[in-house]
């Protein structure tokens, strides 16, 4: 099959409250339980052929040894150097007691010397705990304590001092440990990575986010159709079968998973979608460089927000708390 290639150049990039330059589009790499390690991999290695420089990464996603094959390929076949390349990795809750060295396995796996961008990736530490994956209540999760919290992020910020990551950021933050961290951090978070889509906008979140220069990263940016069934409830919506989107999708002559991903991308977010087949990552690689929406398009989508998550997180809660409280929905941090 022949795809057309991106300019790596033509694809738009966000300044970061550092100066830090970010691709707006970055490929996704949670294979859900439907991919093996060595197809994302392939794909890793194919989209960078084809003009991606930003790849998502995680070491929860027990891929990142695979990826970094793949990127060690593409450097050594000189299709790309390292300094052309963002690359994200995240700190798993289970580490939180342990940073650094979850960092450098996340180098060692990815055969990097540096990370582009370091996460914390969710705010619900783990200090005892070892193993805990994404596929289970964790028995053994800590609420959020906020002086925990800060325990990694200074070790967070103890890594850009070393040299290890030229970027720190959070992810599925709410506005109340947001204010906290901003209060007592050294180095400020550049991106928060939040779920975000036609049907889940978070306007408040999003806007807030940016009115402290910290960049929103929005993960599940097609709504994940193909998430894990541990991930949906009855009441989930579906935003690529939303009947504006698709309106819009025909007009466009694109895939609805295209339209939402230019909505998000001229709105001001940072995605991160997710595919491993060479003609829809490209298509929605594309997404940022061509044939942008309209302002009544932009408009109609804004208006078919449902507040509907779909990564609800209830994985992480811990004995005695319902899951809703993770996302401090009245403002009040919940212990
Ligand atoms: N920080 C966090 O806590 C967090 C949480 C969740 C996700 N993430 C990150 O965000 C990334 C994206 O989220 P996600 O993978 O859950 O969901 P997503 O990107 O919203 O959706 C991915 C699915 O959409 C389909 N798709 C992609 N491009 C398409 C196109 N052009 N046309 C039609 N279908 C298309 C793919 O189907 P096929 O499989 O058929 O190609 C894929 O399975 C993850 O991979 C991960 O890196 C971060």
């Amino acid at each position: 099959m022949d795809i057309k290639q991106v300019n790596p150049d033509a694809v738009p990039k966000r300044e970061l409250c550092n100066g830090a330059q970010l691709p707006v589009i970055g490929l996704g790499t949670f294979g859900s339980d439907h991919y093996d390690n060595d197809t994302i991999a392939r794909a890793v290695k194919t989209a960078i052929r084809l003009g991606y420089r930003h790849i998502d990464c995680a070491s929860v996603y027990g891929n990142e040894k695979e990826i970094g094959q793949a990127i060690a390929e593409v450097i050594a076949e000189g299709i790309v150097t390292r300094e052309e390349l963002w690359i994200t990795s995240k700190v798993w809750n289970d580490m939180h007691g342990r940073v650094a060295e979850a960092c450098r396995q996340s180098l060692k796996d990815l055969q990097l010397e540096y990370l582009d961008l370091y996460l914390v990736h969710w705010p619900f530490p783990n200090f005892h705990a070892k193993g805990v994956s994404v596929d289970s209540r964790d028995p053994n999760a800590e609420p959020y304590i906020h002086e925990h919290y800060m325990q990694t992020w200074r070790a967070m910020e103890q890594l850009v001092d070393e040299g290890l990551v030229r970027n720190i950021g959070t992810s599925n933050m709410t506005r109340p440990k947001m204010e906290l961290l901003l209060r007592d951090c050294r180095i400020r978070p550049v991106v928060n990575e939040m779920e975000l889509h036609p049907h889940f906008q978070q306007p408040e979140l999003f806007d807030y986010m940016r009115s402290q220069r910290i960049q929103p990263i929005g993960f599940c940016p097609i709504g994940s159709p193909n998430r894990p069934e541990r991930d949906k409830t009855p009441e989930d919506t579906v935003p690529i079968e939303d009947p504006v989107i698709v309106r819009i999708a025909a007009a466009h002559g694109v895939h609805p998973a295209v339209i939402c991903l230019k909505w998000a991308v001229q709105r001001g977010e940072v995605v991160i979608p997710f595919s491993v087949k060479p003609e829809k990552f490209m298509s929605n690689l594309r997404s940022a460089v061509e044939d942008p929406l309209s302002d009544a398009e932009m408009k109609e989508i804004a208006a078919i927000d449902k507040n509907c998550r779909f990564i609800k997180g209830q994985v992480f809660c811990w004995p005695g708390a319902e899951w809703p409280d993770l996302w401090d929905s009245d403002g009040v941090i919940k212990q």
